[in-house]
């Protein structure tokens, strides 16, 4: 049997209050909800997920520092950080491992500041607009890649 791999994933700040938080924009799931249905479905691709939220930039920076000793990529949701922190994208590329970026909404579609993000530049990919379902798409993005495609 191959080891299973593994993912950090990582949700920003203001994430823990999905389900209540605007939900005509972000959808009526919440972030437990999504955490057990990525659980199954890394259940079903012999993958194993540990999962991160914080409303704190540092925090989030040191979790993500520490990622390379266990995680092979990292599914990340940085929330409002996606468009004001230098520190998490340079935190990311710094650990070198694949990094799959994913937003409820499509930010693109939205207020001028949402269409700039620091962390996609240094991003393997981006899932954007799909809601929930948008983390399911991104797992499976992510693993595709630790696969089939590490280097590419
Ligand atoms: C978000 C989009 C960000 O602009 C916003 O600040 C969030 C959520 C999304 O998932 O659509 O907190 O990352």
């Amino acid at each position: 049997m191959p080891e299973p791999l593994r993912v950090l994933v990582v949700h920003g700040p203001n994430l823990n209050l999905l389900g209540s938080r605007e939900p005509a924009i972000y959808g009526t799931t919440t972030l437990d909800e999504i955490n057990a249905s990525l659980t199954a479905q890394a259940k079903e691709s012999a993958a194993e997920l540990e999962f991160f939220q914080s409303n704190h930039e540092g925090a989030l920076i040191d979790r993500i520092q520490e990622a390379p000793a266990f995680a092979d990529g990292i599914l990340i949701n940085p929330g409002g950080l996606t468009h004001t922190s230098v520190a998490l994208r340079d935190a990311l590329f710094a650990t070198s491992l694949p990094v799959v970026e994913v937003h409820l909404s499509n930010v693109h579609a939205r207020e001028e500041f949402r269409h700039h993000s620091f962390v996609s530049g240094i991003a393997r990919a981006v899932v954007v607009g799909f809601g929930a379902h948008g983390y399911s798409l991104a797992l499976d993005g992510l693993l595709h890649v630790l696969r089939h495609a590490p280097r590419e």
